[in-house]
């Protein structure tokens, strides 16, 4: 019974969740990474830390239900209970949700309901405000909706720039996410 982690691109979020896990030796392994793009940096990261790995990419699939499908058999097969998004860039259609309702969390990078969508960073330091900050939640049907778990502020300061403000979100998600996630799977929460 493990965590699955999905991502789609970097991967630092994934990276630190394997590199805590394998530090403070968690309970509960993380068995799998599912990722939706052949060229993301995550699938290497999964690599260099010998996590398995299964690349299922939307467009060798007539829809979204048969490729969510192939997600969900890939699931059964590793014995996934927990499911983590760090980094996926799509939305949990149905087919995933309903056999893992309760069983899938989040990370955004603003203060949601704030800046939810693809480009929360960016929108925040042009709208511009003056804190945003990180927001881990439990998904539901919606877009970075569904109910949340833990938030962390992070002022954006005059001297910030859009690079130095992802760089202070990212720091605060690398810390934040493994703590929760390892409540959460501990049954800790
Ligand atoms: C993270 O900042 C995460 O919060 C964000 O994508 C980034 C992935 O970085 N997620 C969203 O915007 C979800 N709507 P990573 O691939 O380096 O972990």
């Amino acid at each position: 019974m493990g965590i699955a982690v999905f991502a789609s691109g970097n991967g630092s979020n994934f990276q630190s969740l394997i590199d805590c896990s394998n530090k403070e030796n968690w309970e509960v392994p993380i068995s799998l990474l599912i990722c939706d793009r052949p060229n993301a940096k995550a699938i290497e990261r999964a690599q260099a830390a010998k996590v398995p790995y299964r690349c299922i990419n939307p467009h060798d699939f007539a829809d979204k239900v048969r490729y969510e499908q192939e997600i969900v058999n890939t699931l059964e097969e590793y014995q996934i209970k927990w499911i983590v998004l760090a980094g996926y860039m799509r939305i949990i259609g149905e087919t995933i949700l309903n056999p893992f309702i309760g069983k899938i969390v989040n990370i955004h990078p603003s203060l949601l309901p704030a800046f939810p969508g693809k480009h929360a960073i960016e929108e925040a330091f042009t709208y511009p405000v003056k804190i945003t900050g990180v927001t881990i939640h439990f998904i539901d049907e919606g877009i970075d909706t569904g109910p949340i778990i833990a938030q962390e502020a992070v002022s954006v300061d005059p001297d910030d720039t859009l690079a130095s403000l992802e760089d202070k979100i990212h720091r605060v998600e690398h810390r934040l996410y493994p703590k929760i996630v390892r409540s959460w799977v501990e049954g800790k929460l």
